[in-house]
């Protein structure tokens, strides 16, 4: 007599494999929007290793329970239905794993290979930047990627404080959505020069940006430290960190500020990573960006 498959598939016994295969996925598609470094990769793990168990499980069924799945089957039948089905849905949920979990697998893993450290860029020896003063330094920031990269800094030599040489480096990209800031007074187009360094020509205005800084796109107003005083940037502007070499001012990595106290030399700056256009950097607003797309 052929074998009831119901009463069959309650003797097999459930798995849970398959639910925490789904519990996995959903794991991975809520870390994909919420944190990429620590959810997402602990979804992978859930879903591989419920995968995993999901197939040894079904791979380790005894004869007589997997006979006892197989439906009545035609005789001289060699692969039976019920088999087929099982491996293809088998199939085609590692396939499904799979296109899901490899994005977010490269995602949080590659950037740790593909980590290139940022380009220290010569601005010209120290002694060319007259002390007290602001000037316009515009610069390729990759040249291999050309004109696309040309970023601007507002670069201000505070003199000596203690042995070492202070410098005020302000990216000139607006904390908003990045229109390009202005200085607040004259700038001395006649006086601009040229230098030849390691990122190819830097172009150096002097300017008296006596009002700060304001940007075009949406009236956003810095003073001369930065510090946001009207209108919908979020922060002050981001600055660079720098370091002088053999007498040259080096740009290093730019970072982001919520504020600044005080001056020059011996501001006090509330220094951050580097944050996305709109990101406040402090404040209960700044928990509505969990993710940083910058970083
Ligand atoms: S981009 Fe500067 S105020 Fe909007």
């Amino acid at each position: 007599m052929a074998p009831d498959p119901k009463l069959n598939e309650q003797q097999a016994g459930p798995t849970l494999a398959p639910i925490v295969f789904a519990i996995g996925v959903a794991v991975i598609l809520a870390g994909l929007v919420v944190n990429l470094e620590v959810i997402a990769p602990a979804g992978v793990a859930i879903t591989v290793l419920a995968a995993v168990a999901w197939i040894r499980g079904s791979g380790k069924r005894s004869p007589a329970q997997t006979k006892s799945l197989e439906p009545a089957t035609n005789e001289g039948e060699r692969f039976p239905r019920s088999r087929l089905l099982e491996r293809a849905t088998l199939g085609l949920g590692g396939l499904v794993a799979a296109g899901v979990a490899l994005p977010a697998i490269g995602a949080a893993v590659l950037p740790a290979f593909s980590h290139t450290k940022a380009r220290a860029i010569d601005l010209g020896p120290i002694g060319a930047f007259p002390e007290g003063e602001f000037v316009i330094a515009t610069f390729l920031s990759d040249p291999q990627a050309g004109e696309i990269s040309r970023r601007a800094a507002f670069v201000r030599n505070n003199g000596f404080v203690g042995k070492s040489p202070s410098f005020t480096i302000m990216s000139s990209r607006c904390t908003h959505v990045g229109c390009p800031t202005q200085p607040n007074g004259p700038i001395f187009v006649q006086k601009e020069e040229f230098r030849r360094t390691n990122v190819g020509e830097i172009k150096v205005v002097p300017t008296l940006p006596a009002g700060g800084f304001g940007c075009p796109c949406h009236g956003s107003q810095f003073d001369t430290e930065g510090n946001r005083t009207a209108g919908p940037a979020p922060r002050a502007l981001d600055r660079y960190q720098f370091s002088i070499r053999n007498g040259r001012l080096i740009l290093g990595p730019i970072y982001s500020v919520s504020r600044v106290d005080g001056a020059a030399g011996t501001a006090r700056i509330h220094s951050f990573k580097r944050l996305g256009d709109g990101e406040p950097a402090s404040g209960p607003e700044s928990l509505l960006y969990p993710l940083d797309p910058i970083s």
